[in-house]
């Protein structure tokens, strides 16, 4: 591989949209920020110099970092932030992967401007397990906000839940067609007839799931969270906060200037809706012959997509069942056969001792509701754990009581015992591991407050998705369905709204990891917990020594 160079410099760029202008902190003033593009095997040195008063980090989306969680971005859990004049180089190697990928803010609510893809393409020669596409285009959704979205999210967090809603959801920044003010804001797509184009298709979103459809098109999954799956035919598609999915689009014989919208809106589960609809794209053929310069015809029609109702959780789950891994000779499914070690978390709300007793909301923001893990809302500590953890000094920092199973079992999607959600403890705690454990973790949503399918992250991890249900997880009767031999690997697993979903992985690389739910609110809330790995034996089996330029808090 080879060593790419990128300079990162986070400043303020007056941008508008939705006839709103608004100052936004970006990446070298483009928003979306700027594409990375590299091959597997390749080392990147992102030199991020902080020109902007929010303290910052970013986070590579995906990307393992192996024995290297010094560049992993996530502030306060693998580094201390990048402060105002500060700069900071992350600097890692894309190690055995390959696909879509991305890159984003991880601190505060930054991430609902600054944000990008991350495109590693196959070694030099390898070609994909499908076939060469004419061309490969990138979508990235994202929302736009046409107030301060920290502001907004501090109101949100503060008032209790009510709809923190963005103004516009967006396809590489642009809010279409189907919003005021917004018809030359368009992401247009101009294709030939009878071509094959590899969309790959990124879910910045800060809190919501989107379907997305390309009228009178059928589009071909061949990969997701950057691992190659199985390939399938389908209409519309599911894509959850954090992740990637790359499909093909054959495009047809249509007639030059035929256009099509290529739409998205949100899937919602959890409290009301926040349905501020729909962000359109347009496909079009192209003319044949370019002999004048008039440009199309107005009032052609433009076919629109039927995308499904925004409560459609039978859609999302028959969905996310047809995903598969490629499990191929060349891309085998190393899907771990043995646990050594097998943990159970409930995830869902609480509320804050503060909604029942005389205590003071205790949150950073003074929150009412909290996102629990086993009833454990995660505190951020004030500096960084790896560091803490590197040096052994975890004292005061972060304990390693995380519970592996719920202390008080109930009927997590039944009816809830009403004192569960008063229930909540807070605290930075993790789970330690020692190297190479074989992890078993079922997730199981709870109607505490509330069902919601959760986006759950894991970093430095692609995890196995071995089983999937609606209702209480069944220790007895589930892990017999459960399919070892070519479940889908991914970096962000949905908890299917009021069920379960059962992950493995092998924990072969140290350091101190977070997982949290991607919906921005949730995670905001708490709903995160954090993994120690230890080190193996082998020095090719220990945590890196961490760069001279790590930020300090
Ligand atoms: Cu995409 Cu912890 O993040
Ligand atoms: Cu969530």
């Amino acid at each position: 591989g080879i060593t790419k160079h990128y300079k990162f410099n986070i400043k303020l760029q007056k941008v508008t949209r939705l006839c709103h202008t608004r100052k936004i902190v970006s990446v070298n003033g483009k928003f979306p920020g700027p594409r990375i593009v590299v091959r597997e095997g390749d080392r990147l040195l992102i030199d991020v110099r902080n020109n902007v008063q929010n303290n910052i980090s970013l986070h590579w989306h995906g990307i393992r970092q192996f024995r290297n969680g010094w560049a992993d971005g996530v502030a306060y859990v693998t580094q201390c932030p990048i402060q105002k004049g500060q700069s900071y180089v992350y600097n890692f190697t894309i190690d055995g992967q390959r696909g879509t990928l991305w890159w984003h803010a991880h601190i505060s609510w930054l991430r609902a401007t600054v944000y990008g893809p991350i495109i590693i393409l196959p070694k030099r020669g390898v070609p994909y397990p499908f076939a060469k596409p004419y061309k490969e285009v990138t979508i990235i959704f994202g929302a736009w906000y046409n107030t301060d979205p920290e502001a907004i999210i501090r109101e949100t967090l503060q008032s209790g839940g009510g709809p923190n809603v963005s103004d516009a959801y967006t396809i590489n920044g642009l809010p279409g067609p189907l919003y005021n003010c917004s018809a030359k804001d368009t992401f247009k797509l101009k294709v030939k007839p009878g071509k094959t184009y590899l969309l790959r298709l990124i879910n910045a979103v800060l809190n919501e799931h989107l379907f997305f459809s390309i009228a009178n098109h059928t589009l071909t999954i061949v990969e997701v969270d950057a691992v190659y799956a199985k390939p399938f035919e389908t209409e519309t598609l599911l894509i959850e906060p954090g992740q990637t999915t790359n499909v093909l689009l054959e495009t047809k014989p249509y007639s030059p200037e035929a256009k099509f919208y290529m739409s998205a809106r949100p899937y919602q589960t959890g409290f009301g809706t926040f349905d501020n609809s729909t962000v359109a794209g347009i496909l079009e053929y192209e003319k044949l012959h370019v002999t004048s310069s008039h440009s199309s015809d107005p009032k052609l029609p433009i076919f629109e997509p039927v995308l499904p109702p925004i409560h459609d959780t039978n859609f999302a789950a028959n969905f996310t069942n047809k995903i598969h891994s490629l499990a191929s000779d060349r891309y085998p499914a190393n899907v771990p056969q043995k646990v050594d070690k097998r943990f159970f978390f409930t995830v869902g709300f609480g509320l804050s001792p503060c909604q029942y007793s005389n205590k003071t909301c205790k949150g950073t923001f003074g929150e009412k509701f909290t996102g629990v893990v086993n009833n454990v809302s995660f505190t951020l500590p004030k500096t960084a754990m790896l560091q803490a953890h590197y040096f052994g000094k975890s004292k005061g920092v972060y304990t390693t009581d995380f519970p592996t199973h719920p202390e008080f079992p109930f009927n997590y999607t039944g009816d809830p015992p009403v004192t569960n959600h008063m229930m909540v403890r807070h605290g930075t705690k993790t789970v330690v591991v020692p190297f190479n454990t074989s992890v078993e973790l079922i997730m199981q949503d709870t109607n505490t407050l509330g069902s919601e399918n959760h986006p759950l992250h894991l970093h430095g991890y692609d995890v196995f998705v071995v089983g999937q249900g609606f209702g209480n997880f069944d220790p007895k009767k589930d892990p017999a369905k459960f399919n070892l031999v070519d479940p889908v690997e991914r970096n962000t697993v949905g908890i299917p709204s009021g069920g379960w979903v059962a992950i493995r992985f092998v924990a072969d690389n140290p350091g101190a990891w977070l997982m949290h739910c991607h919906i921005e609110t949730h995670m905001s809330w708490g709903m995160m917990m954090a993994w120690i790995v230890l080190d193996g034996k082998h020095p090719h089996q220990k945590l890196l020594p961490p760069p001279s330029d790590l930020p300090t808090c």
